[in-house]
This record gives C-alpha cells, sequence and structure tokens, in this order.
C-alpha cells in the first residue's frame, strides 16, 4: 500500500499524515474545512522542521511535504488504498463518513479509524463491506510517540487486520499491538482513570494543579503531568472519550468529572483553545 489518504486534520490528522508521507507514501488530506487544512500546513511544517533540524529525517523536510496533498473534496481520495478518519470523536460523524467512503473508494480499500473510545464494530456495522473496517489508535504527538494500536472488530477480515499491522509496522514505522475491541482497547482503558483521578483530586482540592502535575513527574518518571497531558490530548476529546469509556464499561472509574465537564462547556478546550487547567494565551 502505497497511496494513502487521511480524513480530518487537527493535531492527530496531520501527525498521521505526516508519518504516511515520511514513510514515503502519497498521501492525499481532506478536511471540509479550508482553514484547518491551513493550520495543519502550519503545523506540520514546524513539526518537520524540528525534525530536520534534531537530524531525524532521511532527507529534506521539503521533499516529504511534496508527497502530501491537501483538499476539501473527498472525492479526492477516490484512487487511495489506505484511508484514516480522524475526524472528531463522535460515532454519528464517523458513520456518516464511513457511508460516505464506501461510495467513493474502491471495494479493496481498507478503512481505519483513528477513534480512541469507539468500539470498531459500530463502524464497521456502517460499512457495506464491514470486513474492510480496523481501528488503528495513534499517540499524540503520532510523530513522535513510538506506539499504534491495531484493533479488529468482530467483522474485520482478518488478512486486513495483518496487512495494516504490517504496513504501520513497515512504512509508518510505529511499533504495534493488537487489542480487542474494547472501548479504550488497551492504553486509554488504563490511561484515562489515571488522568481522571488527576482532575478528581484538583476538584477535591487534594493539592494545586502544579504540585499534583509535579507529583507524578517527579514522583513517577511521567514525561509530562496528568493535567498538563489532559490539557495537550484537548479537555473536549478526554470528555469525549471518558463518556464512551463510560457507556461501555459503566464503572466509575471511567465516569467524566464534573470539573472536566464545567471546562468544556466553558470552552476552555486545553492547549488548542488557548486555556485549560493552564492558560496558554
Ligand atoms: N518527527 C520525529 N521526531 C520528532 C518530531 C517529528 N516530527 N518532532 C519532534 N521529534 C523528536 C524530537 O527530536 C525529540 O527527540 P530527542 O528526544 O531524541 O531529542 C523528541 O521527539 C521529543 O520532542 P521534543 O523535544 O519537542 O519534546 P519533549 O522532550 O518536550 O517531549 C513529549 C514532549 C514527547 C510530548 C513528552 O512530554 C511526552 O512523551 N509526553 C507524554 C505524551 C503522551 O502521553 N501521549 C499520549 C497521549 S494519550 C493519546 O494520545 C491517546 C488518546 O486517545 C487520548
Amino acid at each position: 500500500m502505497n497511496r494513502m489518504g487521511v480524513v480530518g486534520c487537527g493535531v492527530m490528522g496531520a501527525g498521521v499524515a505526516e508519518i504516511g508521507a515520511k514513510g514515503g507514501c502519497d498521501v492525499v488530506v481532506v478536511d471540509m474545512f479550508p482553514e484547518a487544512l491551513e493550520k495543519a500546513q502550519a503545523r506540520m511544517a514546524a513539526s518537520l522542521a524540528k525534525a530536520e533540524e534534531k537530524g531525524k529525517l532521511g532527507e529534506p523536510a521539503a521533499n516529504i511535504l511534496a508527497r502530501i496533498r491537501w483538499s476539501s473534496d473527498l472525492a479526492d481520495l477516490a484512487d487511495r488504498e489506505f484511508v484514516t478518519e480522524v475526524i472528531r470523536e463522535s460515532l454519528d460523524d464517523k458513520v456518516e463518513l464511513i457511508g460516505r467512503l464506501d461510495d467513493i473508494l474502491s471495494d479493496d480499500a481498507i478503512i481505519a479509524s483513528n477513534t480512541s473510545s469507539i468500539p470498531i464494530a459500530q463502524l464497521a456495522a456502517a460499512s457495506r463491506i464491514p470486513g474492510r473496517v480496523l481501528g488503528t489508535h495513534y499517540f499524540n504527538p503520532v510523530p513522535v510517540m513510538p506506539l499504534v494500536e491495531v484493533v479488529s472488530a468482530i467483522q474485520t477480515d482478518p488478512s486486513v487486520a495483518d496487512r495494516t499491522a504490517e504496513f504501520c509496522a513497515d512504512v509508518l514505522g510505529k511499533k504495534v499491538i493488537r487489542a480487542k475491541d474494547r472501548s479504550g482497547f488497551v492504553v486509554n482503558a488504563i490511561l484515562v482513570p489515571y488522568l481522571l483521578d488527576a482532575i478528581r483530586s484538583l476538584e477535591n482540592g487534594v493539592a494545586s494543579k502544579e504540585d499534583i502535575d509535579e507529583g507524578m513527574v517527579s514522583g513517577c518518571g511521567m514525561p509530562m503531568g496528568p493535567l498538563t497531558l489532559c490539557d495537550m490530548i484537548g479537555l473536549d476529546t478526554m470528555l469525549l472519550v471518558s463518556e464512551s469509556l463510560y457507556a461501555e464499561h459503566l464503572e466509575h472509574r471511567f465516569a467524566p468529572p464534573a470539573l472536566l465537564k464545567r471546562h468544556v462547556e466553558a470552552g476552555m478546550f486545553g492547549r488548542k483553545s488557548g486555556r485549560g487547567f493552564y492558560d496558554y494565551s
């Protein structure tokens, strides 16, 4: 597989496009919002410039960028072999998108979802070819974090999962783990309760946000504190993820704390909106 498509170019989508182009693929990125495309191009140029400066690229960043086309038209994905959807974490939006991709792509193209919490079976059921749908869950920042979780739904054709795992390892340069189709897969089922506990600690007045973060960085060797990480993931995303996990498992540890909901209602989404638990303005 060499012709890759990416739908949705927020932070995660731009990251997936970047590793695809870095792996030598011809990449088409589609987002219906022109300003999102512009932002993603700037973000990717900065990310590649940083990698180039640190000697992490095997070729000039300009060559990598030249392998990417940017578009607002889904029809530009018609000849793609491997399409990853990285749109917002909404079942309705993803189901609608998969239906539209079915009309555009050839029958042997693979549709991968970067969902972090929606069961893949629900997405596969939205396709007229359910066997071609699976999950590829990346981690933020995608060009830096080595992992991808490859998730098969009960409908996924095993050869689609095998080809995807091989592609992620050999072309995208990722470490692959296989996970069952349970909301949260391996990593978020463990990580999200930890992050929600940090929010609950702040809510309960256990310590200041700075001390909660310092505790986990200096006490446990985490690369960043949990509240800083929540801001990086996006508090709106954190809320959607915890709601999906709670709906699936019905366990208190996945329930969104009121403080998280209040931040989202206030438009404080974290780094991307300039303010979350911390102020980035
Ligand atoms: N391509 C390749 N390498 C790149 C790069 C690129 N585009 N951009 C940066 N790098 C490299 C840098 O050169 C640097 O390498 P060295 O360590 O060899 O110098 C390395 O990546 C780190 O980059 P920075 O120096 O910019 O960053 P940092 O040292 O301040 O670390 C961080 C930043 C990587 C984000 C680190 O704080 C970290 O690991 N934080 C935790 C992130 C995490 O937990 N992510 C998962 C979130 S959960 C999720 O995503 C799932 C979900 O569904 C919610």
